[in-house]
C-alpha cells in the first residue's frame, strides 16, 4: 500500500437514527486523538437522513461522508428517490453504486450500476463501485469472469483514480463473518488491477483504490489490509459502532505506518 494511501468507509446501510450520530462523535474524537487520518483516508456513509448532520458533526476534519445508492436521474417524478445532485448538495463526497444487496434485492444489473455510477461523476462526486462473487459462483470457478464482467459492465466512461473506488465484495462474506483466504483477496485485487488497466488504461492504472468489504473487523483488518493489493476496506456491521470502527482503522494505519 506504500504509494496509495489506504481508505477505510463505513458503510451503515439502513441503521441509524438521531441518537447514532454519537457514535461519528466518538469517531471524530477517537480519529483525532490518535491521529488517524494522515495514515488512512476515513469516510462513513450514513443513510441519507443523517448525512447533513454527520457532516455537521464533521466539518473541519478530514472524515468524508458519502452516501450508500443514488437514481440515475438529477431530478423529476421518482418519489422516494434520491439524486446524486442531491446527495452533493446535503454535502455527500462518495456514493456507493452496485452494493451486492442492490444486486440482489432491487435487481440492479451491470448497467444500472454504470449509470449510477455517470449519475454520481455529473454531480461531482466520487463512485465506490461494488463487485463480488455469490458463494456459488465462486465453487463453480466462476469469480474472475464473475468479475470482470461486473466491472466491464460497471465502470463508467471516464472513470479515473479521483472519481472511481472499486470494492470487492464477495456476497458470502458480507455480514456472516466468513472471509476468503489471503491468498483468493490477493487473486481477485490483482485481477481487478490488470482488467481497470485494461478498460480505462492509464486513467484507472496504478493508483485506483481498490477495497476490500465483508466482515471486516478490528480482530481481522490487520491481516486483510495487509494483503497485496489491498488498499483499504468498505465496512459494514463493524463500522457502526465507533470503537470497532476505529479499531480497524487503527490496525490499518499501523501497517502504513
Ligand atoms: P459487513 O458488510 O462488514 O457487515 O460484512 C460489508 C458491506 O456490505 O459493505
Amino acid at each position: 500500500m506504500a504509494d496509495i494511501k489506504p481508505l477505510i468507509a463505513g458503510n451503515w446501510k439502513m441503521n441509524g437514527i438521531t441518537a447514532s450520530l454519537a457514535e461519528v462523535e466518538r469517531l471524530r474524537e477517537g480519529a483525532a486523538a490518535r491521529e488517524l487520518s494522515g495514515a488512512v483516508d476515513i469516510m462513513v456513509c450514513p443513510p441519507a437522513t443523517l448525512i447533513a448532520a454527520a457532516l455537521g458533526l464533521l466539518r473541519n476534519t478530514p472524515i468524508t461522508v458519502g452516501a450508500q445508492d443514488c437514481h440515475v436521474k438529477p431530478s423529476g417524478a421518482f418519489t422516494g428517490d434520491l439524486s446524486a445532485p442531491m446527495l452533493a448538495d446535503a454535502g455527500a463526497r462518495a456514493v456507493i453504486v452496485g452494493h451486492s444487496e442492490r444486486r440482489a434485492m432491487h435487481g440492479e444489473r451491470d448497467q444500472d450500476v454504470r449509470e449510477k455510477a455517470q449519475a454520481v461523476h455529473g454531480a461531482g462526486l466520487q463512485a465506490i463501485i461494488c463487485v463480488g462473487e455469490t458463494a456459488g459462483e465462486r465453487r463453480l470457478g466462476l469469480t474472475l469472469a464473475v468479475i470482470g464482467r461486473q466491472l466491464q459492465g460497471s465502470l463508467p466512461e471516464g472513470a479515473t483514480a479521483a472519481n472511481c473506488v472499486i470494492a470487492y465484495e464477495p456476497v458470502w462474506a458480507i455480514g456472516t463473518g466468513l472471509t476468503p483466504t489471503a491468498a483468493d483477496i490477493a487473486e481477485v485485487h490483482h485481477f481487478i488491477r490488470a482488467e481497470l488497466t485494461r478498460l480505462s488504461g492509464s486513467a484507472m492504472a496504478g493508483t485506483t483504490r481498490i477495497l476490500y468489504g465483508g466482515s471486516v473487523k478490528p480482530d481481522n483488518a490487520g491481516e486483510l489490509l495487509a494483503i497485496a493489493g489491498v488498499n483499504g476496506a468498505l465496512v459494514g456491521g463493524a463500522s457502526l459502532k465507533a470503537d470497532d470502527f476505529l479499531g480497524i482503522i487503527a490496525a490499518v494505519a499501523g501497517l502504513s505506518a
